[in-house]
């Protein structure tokens, strides 16, 4: 019996996994054992600092409920859900960011231009613009899934000051194309920091800020929903938010609303989305609208 080495016992586990049946799950057990393995021979990780991992990856589990989802924050602050989204972005639709912790499904359908905050949110935005396909053709019925925070900083998920459902909405584009709706200004926000995640920022010296932004998930009937952010160009957090979620194309000036702008908003955003066709998809990706 010869001495068991790293390289061994790694090739004994990949031998161990690769009757898996499903394709894909084979596939990514052997680069997940191989890159773990990997892992731990390059660091020489001590028993310790396993434990230490174990530990916090407990604790990541132990403080998730209904609306707290470390383990999202956790993947937003590694970049993970920001990698996941570029290898599969779509050519030519617009770009997409991460979801976010704060997703809540079910938001109230609402009339084209209502308002989704309250007076006290913030100043009155109007945000308009055109769904289309990437050859620029308007697509009547896509529907807007968005949501954001409020000038205190908090979703209405982590503030008893807010109704249910507050500052979320879904809105549908018209025959043209076209949407508008109304919201308020987006602050920048701490992502919540008295968890493991925030442990791992205070370890790491790292800024817990997000950039200000308006969550956005469109949709549209054999289309590919495009889950983005709408984000503020005059913030200071643009070149280093937390989540690695800001995209060149997805900022946008909120412009002071001029003569010919509604009377009751101070600031106008213009925003266009583009979708692609559902079977241009590649294998394996997420419709995250479902
Ligand atoms: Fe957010």
């Amino acid at each position: 019996m010869t001495t068991m080495t790293p390289g061994q016992l790694t090739e004994d586990v990949l031998a161990s996994h690769s009757g898996t049946p499903d394709p894909r799950l084979r596939e990514l057990l052997a680069a997940l054992i191989a890159h773990l393995h990997a892992f731990v021979v390059q660091t020489r990780l001590t028993p310790a600092e396993w434990q230490a991992a174990l530990a916090f990856l407990t604790a990541t589990g132990q403080i998730c409920d209904a609306e707290r989802q470390e383990f999202i924050l956790l993947s937003d602050v590694l970049g993970l859900s920001s990698l996941v989204d570029l290898v599969n972005a779509a050519p030519g639709a617009t770009e997409s960011t991460v979801l976010g912790p704060f997703y809540v499904p079910g938001a109230p359908r609402r009339a084209p231009g209502e308002q989704i905050g309250r007076p006290e949110d913030g100043p009155p935005v109007l945000v308009r613009g055109r769904v289309t396909d990437t050859g620029g053709r308007p697509l009547a019925g896509a529907t807007l899934d968005v949501w954001q925070c409020s000038s205190n900083g908090l979703y209405d998920t982590q503030d008893p000051g807010q109704p249910p459902y507050n500052l979320r909405g879904v809105f549908a584009t018209g025959p043209d194309g076209r949407y508008e709706f109304r919201t308020v200004r987006p602050v920048s926000y701490p992502i919540p920091v008295d968890g493991p995640v925030g442990d791992l920022l205070r370890a790491a010296g790292r800024d817990h800020w997000r950039a200000a932004h308006i969550h956005a998930i469109i949709s549209a009937p054999g289309h590919r929903a495009v889950t983005t952010h709408i984000f503020d160009s005059d913030n200071p957090y643009l070149d280093r938010d937390a989540v690695f979620g800001v995209r060149g194309s997805l900022v946008k000036p909120f412009e002071p609303a001029g003569p010919g702008d509604p009377a009751d908003v101070s600031y106008v955003v213009d925003m266009d989305f583009s979708l692609t066709p559902a079977e241009s998809a590649p294998a394996g990706a997420v419709d995250k609208s479902a």
